[in-house]
């Protein structure tokens, strides 16, 4: 599949996650989920599930519930970390941000809700018992203490501190690195893939997923909000410290190419068809948004 119809076949699945709420006395909440899990956004992560599932030698339409968690999740986590006591942003996926149009308290639960609802898509799917569970044990891994959480805490208590490179990489790496490698890692897991292949995906993830938030503080700074659909400016507005500050635009650009070819060039030994995946790493160290 192209990225194209890939994306199409999860826009697909998204819309039928939560439809039908509309009679739900809750269905305020459903719609504010709606909202952002439906504003758009490139699905990057669903759409290495159902890559990674595939040249793991699995079938994408089972791994269709474990795309629609990853995607819910990070959905989740942009709510979060848009909220005023957050990164304070009012513009995401080119629309006012959740808690802009909901309030405060909805955006709040409509995070909560998603994180909720994606085990729960991973659960309820047809998957072998055994792969689903190894696919919410890399999500919860992945998202928690030592994952996501960790590291909006860790950035959230940097800013306006000089970190070192080290303390930057560690913070991005669970922020944003950790929920890529979990999702390279899921659509192994629901394949049924070897410890090899989790391995080298997990690999694939990490440097992707480092290169994907150095391509992030450059377009804060680089792009503009119509270009980017989330406002510019916002990491020097809440002292952030971002690879852009510590190492340049120009540093940032060779750190990037440097991720990339060792992300591409990582895959080959534990699978074989891997054109897709090194295409999709290389146009994202040049993304526009
Ligand atoms: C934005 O993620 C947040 C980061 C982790 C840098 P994406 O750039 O994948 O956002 P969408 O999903 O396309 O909106
Ligand atoms: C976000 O990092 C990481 C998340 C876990 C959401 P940023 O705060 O830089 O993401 P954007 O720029 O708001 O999308
Ligand atoms: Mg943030
Ligand atoms: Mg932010
Ligand atoms: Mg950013």
């Amino acid at each position: 599949m192209t990225q194209i119809e890939y994306k199409q076949l999860i826009e697909n699945e998204l819309e039928k996650c939560f439809a039908g709420a509309e009679k739900l006395p809750q269905a305020g909440l459903a719609e504010a989920m709606n909202y952002s899990l439906l504003a758009g956004g490139k699905r990057i992560r669903p759409m290495l599930v159902l890559e990674f599932c595939r040249i793991s030698g699995g079938d994408i339409r089972e791994a269709l519930p474990v795309a629609c968690a990853v995607e819910m999740l990070h959905t989740y986590s942009l709510i979060h970390d848009d909220l005023p006591c957050m990164d304070n942003d009012e513009l995401r996926r080119g629309r006012p941000t959740n808690h802009v149009v909901y309030g405060e308290c909805t955006a709040v639960l409509a995070g909560d809700t998603l994180q909720a609802e994606a085990f729960g898509s991973i659960l309820r799917s047809a998957l072998a018992p055994e792969r689903k569970a190894r696919c919410a044990e890399i999500l919860a891994d992945a998202v928690g203490l030592d994952g996501m959480c960790g590291g909006q805490y860790l950035d959230m208590v940097g800013e306006g501190k000089i970190l070192t490179e080290q303390q930057l990489t560690d913070i991005n790496s669970r922020k944003t690195g950790a929920l890529l490698v979990a999702a390279c890692q899921m659509g192994v897991a629901a394949a049924g893939g070897s410890e090899i292949q989790l391995d080298a995906a997990g690999h694939f993830g990490a440097a992707v997923g480092l290169a994907f938030q150095i391509r992030d503080d450059m377009l804060d700074v680089l792009s503009t909000d119509a270009e980017l659909g989330k406002p510019v400016g916002s990491d020097a507005q809440e002292n952030k410290n971002t690879y852009m500050a510590l190492i340049g635009e120009d540093g940032c650009r060779s750190t990037v190419e440097k991720l990339t070819e060792f992300a591409a060039g990582v895959i080959n030994e534990a699978f074989t068809d891997t054109d897709f995946l090194s295409e999709l790493a290389h146009s994202l160290a040049v993304r526009k948004n």
